[in-house]
């Protein structure tokens, strides 16, 4: 098996991880993540339209965007998305076209459903991040884009030989410390009709990245995409 396919984080144990931080999640990565997060939607809202946030954990993002985008949420933690339901409810944020509980890898939505595909400090916690990628790829209509802020590892040093020691540790809190930048550069190589359009460092330390995809064609050429039963809307949450 190579590293490629290797799942070293496997589904149960990050469901587990982010039902546990629900409660405390945006206490704790609120404020860390939110110039990553400000990137990432202001990227969105330039393509705009149909908007699917992967990973959108207690919607911390939600209420950023402008309402003008229609926004579907997915997220493997059921306990993450009651926090979502309760915020879009909170803000009325009547532009939620429903969130979903759903695995990246394996998404219920038609192909060519979305403008953009945005995933925020998603993919390394997700067991096969090319898989999910490729899922991103997928629904993403042509013309559209993916939006990742993620995880980049040190290639060599001080961080490469410290994110190798704590790797097992992290694994149990969900997360991936070592996960190279080619890793998404060859997945971009490989993917007929996806380029690779933007890497830029994100805080904290640069140790994050805004990553970007486009993929060829040209936008409005897909269906509409119909959407799977709602998990929780905007308008049943009350
Ligand atoms: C670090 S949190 C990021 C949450 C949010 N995007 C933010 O900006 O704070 C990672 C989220 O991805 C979700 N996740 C991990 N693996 C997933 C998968 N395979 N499918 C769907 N969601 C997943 C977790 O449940 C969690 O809510």
């Amino acid at each position: 098996m190579n590293s490629l396919s290797h799942a070293d984080l496997d589904k149960q144990t990050v469901t587990k991880a982010y039902d546990r931080w629900a409660p405390v999640y945006d206490l704790v990565f609120g404020a860390v993540f939110e110039r990553g997060r400000e990137a990432a939607i202001a990227a969105a809202e330039r393509v705009g339209g149909r908007v699917l946030e992967v990973g959108v954990g207690t919607g911390i993002s939600l209420p950023h965007y402008s309402q003008t985008c229609r926004l579907c949420g997915i997220d493997i933690s059921e306990m993450m998305l009651r926090k979502a339901q309760v915020r879009v409810a909170e803000h009325g944020l009547t532009n939620v076209e429903g969130l979903w509980v759903m695995d990246a890898e394996k998404l219920s939505f038609p192909d060519n459903s979305f403008d953009v595909v945005v995933a925020q400090y998603v993919v390394t916690t997700a067991p096969n991040p090319e898989a999910t990628l490729d899922e991103f790829a997928r629904v993403l209509k042509p013309g559209g884009e993916i939006v990742l802020v993620s995880r980049v590892g040190a290639e060599a040093g001080l961080r490469r030989s410290l994110e190798h020691f704590f790797a097992p540790a992290a694994r149990k809190l969900g997360w991936r410390t070592e996960f190279s930048f080619d890793r998404y550069a060859n997945w971009a190589t490989r993917t007929g009709g996806i380029r690779l359009i933007e890497r830029r460092a994100m805080p904290p330390l640069g140790h994050f990245s805004l990553i970007r995809f486009a993929k060829d064609g040209t936008p409005g050429a897909a269906h509409a995409g119909a959407l799977p039963e709602y998990y929780q809307t905007a308008q049943t949450a009350h």
